[in-house]
């Protein structure tokens, strides 16, 4: 079993064998994801197996966002210019059922940050910033070094470092 990320492609992935337990997540995999990509709004990364591939084990969605410089901690502002901080925003991140708590979301969480590095190369991008759907889930981003913003609530940010 080799796992791999690929772009999402609907005439290879099979949409509708996914479930994470969240509907909402679930439906934008089936109803939104690809013309979302097709429109430049968001890109979305599927993590398959090459002895399933069209079976999605997890999906994450990336797209443009940006902070305002008040929404970080006070020492992470330091240095920077008075304009809004660009980003990645992690738009979406989900694992399907029967494969959760085996490392997937991990590997997803990853791959979004490598993604974010990569565009750095060429694009200005500071932080990776998410918004988590509840407390549980900003849990889950905060064990991975995800900082809450200044403002109370679940958008949380990782800053990326210098290259
Ligand atoms: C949340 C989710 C993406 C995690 O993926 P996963 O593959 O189950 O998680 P992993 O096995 O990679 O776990 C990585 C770490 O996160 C922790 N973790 C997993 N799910 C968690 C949760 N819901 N809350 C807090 N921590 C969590 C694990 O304990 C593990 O920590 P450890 O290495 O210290 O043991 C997945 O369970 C999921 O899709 N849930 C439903 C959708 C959802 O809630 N998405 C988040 C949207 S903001």
């Amino acid at each position: 079993m080799a796992l791999q990320f690929a772009l999402l492609d609907g005439r290879r992935h099979d949409r509708l064998g996914f479930a994470c337990g969240i509907a909402v997540l679930d439906e934008y995999l089936r109803r939104l994801a690809s013309q979302h990509q097709r429109d430049g709004i968001a890109t979305t990364h599927v993590l398959t197996d090459d002895t399933q591939p069209a079976r999605i084990l997890g999906y994450c969605s990336l797209a443009a966002a940006q902070l305002r410089l008040d929404d970080l901690q006070p020492g992470d502002r330091k240095r920077l210019p008075a304009y809004p901080v660009p980003c990645v925003r992690l738009a979406r991140l989900a694992v399907t059922r029967d494969v959760q708590g085996k490392g997937i979301g991990r590997l997803l969480l990853g791959h979004a940050l490598n993604c974010a590095l990569a565009m750095r190369a060429n694009v200005g991008v500071r932080l990776l910033v998410v918004g988590a759907k509840d407390a549980r889930a900003a849990s889950f981003y905060a064990g991975f070094g995800f900082r809450s913003t200044a403002e109370a609530g679940n958008t949380l940010y990782l800053p990326l470092g210098k290259p």
